[in-house]
């Protein structure tokens, strides 16, 4: 297992997917010996997991059953330990297209956080690219390296415990592209465009609030990087759901109403049992939606 390659059986070290249900989904680290409780039972690592196929079904020890599924950066992003608020698939996924990710590209990342758009950022430059993350905070990024390790990514991935707003990020004229999910986006502008080659790349920072926008806008104009564009993403999921709708009861027929009006008055449309019904699915949409997560300015930053 990879979160950049897919394999086939589940081994000793990997990290799997154990999904339980709808909107319920865990991840697991696989461990000869070891037990993990759900609610439907024990899973004995040794022998429901290990040298069973990703994506089998696993009875647990009360005759329930759960799926085991091969970790991606979308799953990842539902069930990794946070250490801080990260980001979701949605927002991760305009990301990836508005900073032109593919396979070879070099990014610069920071703050790491909990490595929710990092793992997201190495599936997409693998197997030719490469991301320096930074991140100042020395326990998040000590965990960051070795989840990195865990997931077998830690080749592409180079992790510096510094302020990116001083420091910079320990690179200079390599990016294609640069991420910034920090406080003060405005204040690692310069660093952020001496990161990037020469020839230009793109920039996003995300902000939850609009005076960070405003301020971040204005960095970015004062040096010299164009189309400046702000955006937000909002999802709405729809449920798929059953519904029965009663066929309209229209009286009689028009032709027959002539000759048998009389006999209308005596049995009047509602005695008239009309249980014609239709059954069909239709989707709802949702009652509550999540809201707000931030604004995502973009930027290039033009050839010199
Ligand atoms: C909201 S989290 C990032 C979440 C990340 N995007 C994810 O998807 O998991 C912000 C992180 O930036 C770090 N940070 C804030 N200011 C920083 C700075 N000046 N230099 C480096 N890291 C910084 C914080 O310690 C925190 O871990």
């Amino acid at each position: 297992m990879s979160f950049i390659e897919y394999s086939d059986l589940i081994q000793d070290g990997d990290v799997a997917i154990v999904h339980l249900g709808h909107n319920s989904v865990t991840a697991v680290k696989v461990q000869h010996g070891a037990q993990t409780q759900t609610r439907f039972g024990v899973i004995r690592h040794s022998t429901d997991l290990i040298s069973q196929r990703y994506g089998s079904k696993v009875t647990c020890s009360k005759g329930g059953w759960v799926h085991v599924l091969h970790p991606t950066p979308e799953l990842w992003t539902v069930t990794l330990p946070h250490r801080t608020q990260i980001l979701y698939t949605t927002d991760i996924a305009m990301v990836t297209m508005m900073l032109e990710l593919k396979p070879g590209s070099v990014v610069c990342e920071s703050g790491t956080g909990s490595g929710s758009l990092s793992h997201a950022i190495l599936r997409t430059i693998a197997p030719t690219g490469h991301l320096h993350t930074v991140e100042f905070h020395q326990q998040r990024a000590e965990k960051v390296v070795e989840e990195f390790k865990e997931h077998r990514v830690d080749h592409l991935v180079t992790v510096r415990n510094q302020d990116v707003c001083k420091d910079g990020f320990g690179v200079t004229g390599v990016a294609d592209a640069v991420f910034l999910d920090i406080p003060s986006p405005w204040e690692a502008v310069g660093h952020a465009k001496a990161a990037m080659k020469k020839h230009g790349g793109r920039l996003c920072s995300f902000s939850p609030c609009i005076e960070q926008v405003q301020r971040t806008c204005q960095a970015l104009t004062e040096r010299g990087l164009e189309e400046v564009r702000t955006l937000e993403v909002l999802l709405r999921v729809h449920n798929v759901r059953p519904v029965t709708l009663q066929l309209p009861d229209f009286g009689p027929d028009s032709d027959s109403s002539s000759s048998s009006s009389q006999a209308a008055e005596e049995a009047p449309p509602s005695a008239a049992a009309n249980p014609a019904s239709l059954k069909i699915r239709t989707t709802t949409p949702p009652r509550e939606m999540p809201g707000h997560t931030g604004y995502l300015t973009f930027a290039t930053k033009p050839r010199t």
